[in-house]
């Protein structure tokens, strides 16, 4: 597959980024080949206009650096401007509904960038308002996030399709996303977690059904040293998301053992690439030797938050020419 020259099955027609599960193979696909264009001709200073008059409304409900800072600047990039508007500060924070605020916004603005907790509350957004909804990170879901590394992966490896990803840690909103953006793309993912801490069977089915129709595999084990065993791409997040401080030092005790370091290097493929969304904790899910060791790629990764974002507001927001 070469992304530079991807050519569209059929007309990109999503009007949401709430899961890449909604997404189709070839709309991931016309997502990263946009974004690897749209990155070298930010690199070669040649102008971008197509969000130019628009503005993208960003709600946070979490903190962030890297989603935040990757929006706005990628908005300015494209000739449109971003609002931050925390939820510590507008009237949704003290109880205004989603709908009314989803039909408010859609009145102003051209398009919502949210970070929350629930699911069902972006779907809201998305049900009650008229305009495109992105998903920022939710406790569920945090697609953007894997469009990102899906690009850094294919800038690497140069392939994507019969790779193996293995993800140590928590079966968390990274492990849903990446189990089903890897599926749809033909990449075989093995994820190792505690018992309790698992990914969600429900989301689980999603990835095996997309893996089946692709001819990779989904596997959930216990064992870090089985998932990472010939992976191409080793992955990991923190023990304790955000919303789950009060469980810091529990899952601290459950999480011992699902470290990325040496060992789990030492039976991956020689040439593994180490992915991590950050932040991280250096000393629990990963050691500083790997994290900033010569198989890691993270700063890369976090760059290419703000070129596959730029290409899902091109496609949504902005007609996608650039
Ligand atoms: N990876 C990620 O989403 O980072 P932030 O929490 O800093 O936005
Ligand atoms: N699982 C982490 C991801 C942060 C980008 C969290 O939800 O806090």
């Amino acid at each position: 597959m070469d992304l530079a020259h991807y050519q569209a099955q059929s007309a990109f027609t999503q009007k949401h980024l709430l899961t890449l599960q909604d997404w189709s193979e070839d709309d991931i696909y016309q997502c990263l080949s946009l974004a690897l264009k749209l990155k070298a001709m930010q690199k070669a200073g040649q102008k971008q206009t197509c969000l130019s008059g628009k503005t993208l409304a960003m709600i946070f409900a979490k903190s962030s650096t890297r989603t935040r800072v990757s929006f706005e600047v990628g908005t300015s990039q494209l000739g449109g401007s971003a609002l931050f508007l925390s939820t510590a500060d507008i009237q949704l924070g003290r109880g205004e509904p989603i709908s009314d605020t989803a039909q408010v916004l859609s009145r102003m603005v051209d398009g919502i960038m949210i970070r929350t907790f629930k699911q069902s509350d972006l779907e809201a957004l998305a049900r009650y308002g008229s305009i495109p909804i992105i998903n920022g990170l939710t406790d569920e879901f945090h697609p953007c996030q894997v469009l990102a590394d899906l690009l850094t992966i294919y800038e690497k490896k140069g392939t994507l399709k019969g790779l193996k990803l293995a993800f140590v840690g928590d079966g968390n909103n990274m492990a849903h996303s990446l189990m089903i953006g890897c599926s749809k793309l033909g990449i075989d993912v093995a994820v190792a977690s505690p018992d309790g801490y698992k990914p969600s069977p429900v989301y689980t089915a999603w990835a095996v059904s997309n893996a089946a129709a692709h001819a990779s595999k989904v596997t959930v084990c216990t064992d870090p040293l089985e998932a990472c065993k010939d992976a191409d791409v080793l992955y990991t997040d923190v023990w304790a998301s955000m919303g789950q401080e009060g469980e810091a030092n529990a899952r601290r005790q459950a999480f011992a053992g699902y470290q990325i370091n040496a060992g789990c290097l030492a039976v991956a493929r020689k040439d593994c690439i180490f992915l991590h969304c950050l932040p991280a904790h250096r000393g629990e899910e990963v050691t500083g030797e790997v994290i900033d060791g010569p198989h890691s790629v993270i700063f890369d990764e976090a760059e290419n938050r703000l070129h596959a974002q730029k290409a899902v507001m091109a496609l949504l927001m902005g007609g996608g020419n650039c």
